[in-house]
C-alpha cells in the first residue's frame, strides 16, 4: 500500500492506496465521490473525466498514486459554481442528456470549453467534445446547450469563468505549491500539509523497499570492446558514467558517503511533449569491486510538473574475453505526479531501448578518449523517442504486408 495526500474539492485527504488503482477507484469507492463515472476504463469515452491541478484528465487510466500532492476536482466540487449551474440548466433546457451517463464527464469538459473559448463556434465546440462519447443524444442537443451557456455567460459577469492558459496535466506549475496551498479551483483553499516540492531528496529518508517491491523493472544488457578492468575503473567516476546518460547531469561535487559509497547532488532533464521537467536530486553510489558490481539510487523532484522519481539502477560487468565486456543492467523506478504517464509499458520500453543506446554510444566515445569529458548532456524527449519507435514500427508493419 502506498500512502498518498491530496486536495479533493478544496478538502485535504490522505488515503493509502495499492499502486494499481486507478484514480476513479479512489475516488467513488473511498471518497464516495460518484459523479464520477466509469464507461469504457480505456480513456476513450471520457464518462470519467476530472480536473487534475485544474486541467481536464480521465480518471480511469491515472493511478491514484500519480494524483499524490495534486488538486483534484470532481462535479461534485461544482455545485455551487456559476459556469457550473448555467451549463446545467442549459443542458436541461436544450434536451442535453438523455440516460445520464455520460452527462458528468460532459459537463466537465464542456465547462473547460467555455472557460478556453469563450467566442467558440459550432465547429469548435464539436471539435473540443470530441473525446466525450454519448450514445443517446446525438450530441445536436448538447452543442446547443454549449451554445446557449456561452450566449448566457457573455451577459452574466457574475458566472463568467476565469480564463486559464492551455495545456495539459503538468504543463503549468503546480496546483499544490510549495507552503501547502491549492490555487487550482478558484475560492479559498485549505492548506495541505506537504513535503517540500522542490528541494533535493535526503537519500537516508528513501524507501528503497518500495522501490524494489512497486518499481517498474527494465533489464538491458550490452557489450563494449574494452577490457573489463577499464570499464570497472570508468564506472567509478560517477560524474563521467551521469554525463553518458541524455539529460543527465552533477550539479556538485561527489562526496564519500557514509554507508553509500559515494553521493553528489545532480539534475535530470526529461521532455514528454508539452511537459518539460528538471529533476533535481541526489545520487549515491555503492561497489562490489570483487564481484565487479554495483548499485547506484536516485531521487528528485520536479516542482514545475510536478512530479518525483526514484531508480535504482544495478549493474554487473562480466569478460566474456580479455578484451570485451558485457555489462547487465536492471533499472527498478517508480515516477509519480504528470510524469507518471511516462511508466506506461510500450512507452517506457521504447525510451529505455534508445537511452541505452545513446548511453552505450557516449560510454564507447568516453572510453576511446573521443569524447570530451565536459561534454554536456543533453534534456531527453522522452516523447519524440517514443513517436520515432511507433513510427518504426508502422515502418516495420507496412514493409511486411507487402511482402519486402
Ligand atoms: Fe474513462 Fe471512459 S471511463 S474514458
Ligand atoms: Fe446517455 Fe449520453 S445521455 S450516454
Amino acid at each position: 500500500m502506498k500512502s498518498i495526500s491530496l486536495v479533493i474539492n478544496g478538502q485535504n485527504v490522505e488515503g493509502a492506496v495499492e499502486p494499481r488503482m486507478n484514480l476513479v477507484d479512489f475516488l467513488r469507492d473511498h471518497r464516495h465521490l460518484t459523479a464520477t463515472h466509469i464507461g469504457c476504463e480505456h480513456g476513450v469515452c471520457g464518462a470519467c473525466t476530472i480536473l487534475i491541478d485544474g486541467v481536464p484528465a480521465r480518471s480511469c487510466i491515472t493511478f491514484a498514486v500519480a494524483a499524490d500532492r495534486a488538486a483534484v476536482t470532481t462535479l461534485e466540487g461544482f455545485e455551487d459554481d456559476g459556469v457550473m449551474n448555467t451549463l446545467r440548466e442549459a443542458f436541461a433546457e436544450h434536451h442535453g442528456l438523455q440516460c445520464g451517463f455520460c452527462t458528468p464527464g460532459m459537463l466537465m469538459t464542456a465547462r473547460d470549453i467555455v472557460t478556453r473559448f469563450p467566442d467558440a463556434d459550432e465547429k469548435r465546440i464539436r471539435t473540443e467534445l470530441a473525446g466525450n462519447l454519448c450514445r443517446c443524444t446525438g450530441y445536436v442537443g448538447i452543442v446547443k446547450a454549449i451554445q446557449d451557456a456561452l450566449t448566457k455567460l457573455k451577459t452574466s459577469p457574475a458566472a463568467a469563468p476565469a480564463k486559464r492558459r492551455i495545456g495539459p496535466v503538468g504543463s503549468h506549475p503546480s496546483a499544490v505549491r510549495k507552503g501547502g496551498m491549492s490555487t487550482a479551483m478558484s475560492g479559498e483553499r485549505t492548506p495541505i500539509a506537504l513535503p517540500s516540492a522542490a528541494g533535493n531528496e535526503n537519500i537516508d529518508l528513501v524507501d528503497w523497499k518500495a522501490v524494489e517491491r512497486e518499481g517498474v523493472e527494465l533489464r538491458q544488457s550490452f557489450r563494449v570492446p574494452f577490457p573489463r578492468v577499464d570499464v570497472w575503473r570508468f564506472f567509478s567516476d560517477l560524474d563521467q558514467v551521469t554525463r553518458c546518460m541524455p539529460g543527465a547531469r552533477l550539479t556538485g561535487p561527489v562526496r564519500d558517503g557514509r554507508a553509500e559509497g559515494q553521493v553528489a547532488e545532480g539534475q535530470v532533464n526529461v521532455k514528454l511533449g508539452p511537459i518539460v521537467s528538471a529533476f533535481q536530486g541526489v545520487l549515491a553510489s555503492t561497489r562490489d569491486d570483487s564481484n565487479f558490481q554495483g548499485v547506484v539510487r536516485g531521487a528528485g523532484r520536479d516542482a514545475r510538473s510536478p512530479s518525483s522519481a526514484k531508480a535504482t539502477i544495478s549493474y554487473a560487468v562480466r569478460a566474456p574475453d580479455s578484451l570485451k565486456s558485457e555489462v547487465d543492467v536492471t533499472v527498478r523506478f517508480v515516477l509519480s505526479g504528470a510524469l507518471a504517464q511516462f511508466s506506461r509499458g510500450g512507452l517506457v520500453k521504447d525510451v529505455a531501448d534508445h537511452l541505452m543506446r545513446v548511453f552505450v554510444q557516449n560510454l564507447e566515445a568516453r572510453l576511446s578518449g573521443k569524447a570530451p569529458a565536459d561534454d554536456v548532456a543533453q534534456t531527453l524527449d522522452a516523447g519524440a523517442v517514443a513517436r520515432s519507435a511507433v513510427w518504426a514500427r508502422i515502418r516495420s508493419l507496412a514493409a511486411k504486408l507487402m511482402g519486402r
